[in-house]
This record gives C-alpha cells, structure tokens and sequence, in this order.
C-alpha cells in the first residue's frame, strides 16, 4: 500500500426528512444564496422547504446553473454574491449545480481572473492562490458524482472540461435524503449508477498494491450496485433500492477507497472530451469508454482484471483471458441492462470524429493517461476505435 494522507470534514446527514438541519448547519445570520439547475428542485417544491428551513435570513436564488456547468453561467452568481454580500451558500441539485457551487465558492473572492483556476487540473488550488472562499452546504438530487463528499469540481469552458480541486471545496455539509431522489427521470438514475460504478472502477483496477481494504470495499460498493441498479431504475420509490444507490454513490468518490492506490481516470478524461464535442451524458460516456479501457490495457491491468473477474462476477472457471473477456462483456451487458448503449456510433458520432477527440486530448496536455502514464494519444484512439 502506498503512503497516504485523508482528510475529509464533510457531515452528512442521510435519511428521510432532514431538511430541518440546515437552520442548526448555516450561520444564524447568513446571508444566503440558494444554487439550484434548470428547474427540478424549483417544481418539486425542495427550493420552497429548503428557504423554510433558513427562517428569517436574507435569502437570494440562483437558478439555471445546466448540466456540465458553464464558466460564463458561474460567475453570474459570483457577481451576486459580491454585490448582495453572501456569505454562505446552499447547492441544491446534482454534480452540476453542487460542482458549480464550489467554482463560485473559490472565485467569489479571487483577486486575478477565475479563468486562473481553471488550470490546475488535479493538482489542488492551495491557500497562496486561494485566501478567502464561501462556504456551503448541500442538498443532493442526484446521487452519481460523489460531488456531495468531495473537494472536486469540472468547469466546461471554451469546449474544455476543466477539473478544479482545492481542500477549501468540500462541502461544510451534505443533506443526503433518498426520497428527493425519487423525481429523477430513468435516464440519469442509469447515468447515476453508471457513474459510481466506474468511479469505483478507476480506482480498483489498476494494478495489485496489497490494499486489502480499499479492494474489499470497492468490490463491496460494485456489487452493491449490481443488486439494486436495475431495481432502482425500475422502482424509483424503493426507499431501500434508492437509500443504497445514494450511500454507494457517495462512497465511490468521498476519498475513503482512494487512499494507498493507484488510481486511473482514463475513461474519465476521455469522457469529458465526449460530452465536451458531442454533449453526450457524463454517465454515458464512461458506458463507451470504460469496457475499451479494459480491453485495450488489458495487460497493464492484468492481475486486478482477474480479481475483478473473479471476485466482483464469480467467474470461477477459464482462463485468466477467458476471465477478463467474460468480465468485459458481464459489465457491458450491465450497463445495457440500465438502457445505457454502450458504443460510440450509438450516439450519433461518426468514425472521422475519433481523430477530433485524440487533438482535443492533447490540446488539453493529457498524452499520459492511467496509473501508468501509458495510455498515450496512439492508445487513446485505440480505445476510440475499440468503443466506435
Ligand atoms: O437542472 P435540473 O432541472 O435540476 O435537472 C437536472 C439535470 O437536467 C436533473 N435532475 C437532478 N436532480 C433531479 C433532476 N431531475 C428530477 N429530479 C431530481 N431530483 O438531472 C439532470 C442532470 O443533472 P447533473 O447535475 O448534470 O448530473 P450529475 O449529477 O450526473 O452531474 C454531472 C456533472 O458532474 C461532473 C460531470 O463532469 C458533470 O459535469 N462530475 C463531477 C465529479 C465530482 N465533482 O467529483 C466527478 C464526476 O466524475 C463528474 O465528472
Ligand atoms: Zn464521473
């Protein structure tokens, strides 16, 4: 096992009915500034119960943060927040609006251009850049991203997806109930399990460290979702079925299976160049990608793949190959299962667009991807081709 640091100060409170936390959780006199999407929270009456809960602060909403959240969107709130003197912010909303909330956090009180932040990528933005953030909280919508635990961001700027992530982004709390998650359409409860799924996966196989830990809870957290995927896809008001979905999702990228291993996020990167382009889904993207990666790093990967085969899918019998091909075709006929295609030509893009994406990955420096800095632009459009 590698060495490691962990840090997490996020509270979570789960369950049915939680909303009253929040009067306890904000500053008695905060100026409030509500986060929410395109409207679900809006017309489901949360933005309402959630405002109840804040009593008698001043309170400012700011809707319209969309799917993939636009720089140019963000820092419209970031001009409310300097001219209304917000001092606390509530996200309510998926990976979006909560990845958006955090972008605002950390550029509300930057002094240079918040373009600046956008060029970190995985390397945490420190207190010499960032001396003052608001802070926030959240209500999860969308139990997917891992956003709701985490101190990580994506921004969509200029046809780039830009990761962003600082320790001053974790959230001062997360209100985690199942039953708000119960509007969702099917398409992005698939997008959701998909998502955990393969956040579990980039971390899980990559290659042995002896981390027994991690492994055994990473392969706790892919079986979960294989029991209940299509359950809580089927049956979006199984309080169990859903209950299960959010705390795995949560689980699959708080940090806790992260720490002492490898880890890949090829499928990732390549991903949001996908949604980047052709504005596909983020879950969907890593349904394309993810059973390429396997494929085409099957050998760097090797001796998790077997285990994955093994102990994930009970696949007792064969050859080690045999395994990791059966492994492949169990993951893809589980997302399949979710309604979630998994080839590149099912949505819509051609075969003269791979060498698109591959400039793409390298106008944005990523030319060594995975545990292994391997995964060069060559094999990038080998696992194109593999998913075309
Ligand atoms: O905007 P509204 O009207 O709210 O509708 C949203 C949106 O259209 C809808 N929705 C959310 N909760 C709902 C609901 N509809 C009905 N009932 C509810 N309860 O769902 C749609 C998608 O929402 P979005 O927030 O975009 O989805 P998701 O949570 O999958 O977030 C995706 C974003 O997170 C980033 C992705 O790149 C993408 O930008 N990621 C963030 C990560 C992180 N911070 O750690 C890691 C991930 O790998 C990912 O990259
Ligand atoms: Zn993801």
């Amino acid at each position: 096992m590698f060495n490691f640091d962990f840090y997490n100060p996020t509270r979570i409170f789960f369950g049915k009915d939680r909303l009253d936390v929040i009067d306890k959780n904000v500053p008695a006199n905060a100026n409030v500034l509500i986060t929410f999407g395109g409207g679900s929270a809006k017309k489901s009456g949360l933005i309402d119960k959630v405002k109840a809960n804040l009593g008698s602060r001043k309170v400012i909403e700011f809707g319209g943060i969309e799917p993939n959240p636009r720089y140019e969107t963000l820092m419209k709130a970031v001009e409310v927040v300097r001219n209304e003197n917000i001092d606390f912010i509530i996200a309510v909303g998926g990976g979006s609006v909560i990845d958006g909330t955090k972008f605002i956090s950390l550029s509300s009180h930057y002094q240079g251009n918040a373009t600046d932040l956008l060029k970190y990528g995985f390397t945490p933005i420190t207190s010499e850049v960032i001396k003052k953030v608001v802070p926030f909280g959240v209500v999860l919508t969308l139990p997917a991203t891992g956003s709701e635990m985490n101190s990580g961001a994506v921004v969509s700027y200029n046809h780039g997806k830009f990761p962003v992530m600082s320790e001053f982004s974790f959230p001062k709390f997360s209100i985690l109930d199942p039953t708000i998650t119960f509007t969702l359409p099917k398409t992005q409860v698939a997008n959701g399990v998909i998502d955990a799924f393969v956040h579990t996966l980039e971390q899980y196989i990559t290659f042995p460290v002896d981390a027994k830990v991690q492994d055994r809870m990473a392969e706790g957290i892919l079986q979960t979702l294989i029991e209940i995927g299509t359950t809580t896809e089927a049956e979006p008001e199984n309080y169990d079925a859903r209950a299960n979905l959010v705390w795995s999702a949560t689980m699959a990228l708080n940090g806790v299976i992260a720490v002492g291993v490898p880890q890949d996020w090829t499928t990732h990167m390549i991903g949001h160049e996908l949604t980047a382009l052709f504005g596909i889904d983020h879950g969907q993207t890593l349904a394309i990608i993810y059973p390429a990666v396997m494929n085409v790093c099957r050998e760097q990967k090797h001796a998790k793949l077997v285990q994955y085969a093994q102990r994930v899918w009970n696949i007792a019998t064969g050859t080690d190959d045999e395994k990791i091909d059966l492994a492949i075709q169990k993951t893809k006929d589980f997302f399949e299962s979710l309604g979630v295609k998994t080839r590149l030509s099912d949505y819509g893009v051609t075969a003269d667009k791979i060498p698109v994406v591959v400039e793409q990955l390298k106008a944005h420096g990523l030319t060594a991807l995975s545990e292994t800095g391997k995964v060069t632009l060559e094999v990038s459009q080998k696992i194109l081709e593999q998913a075309f």
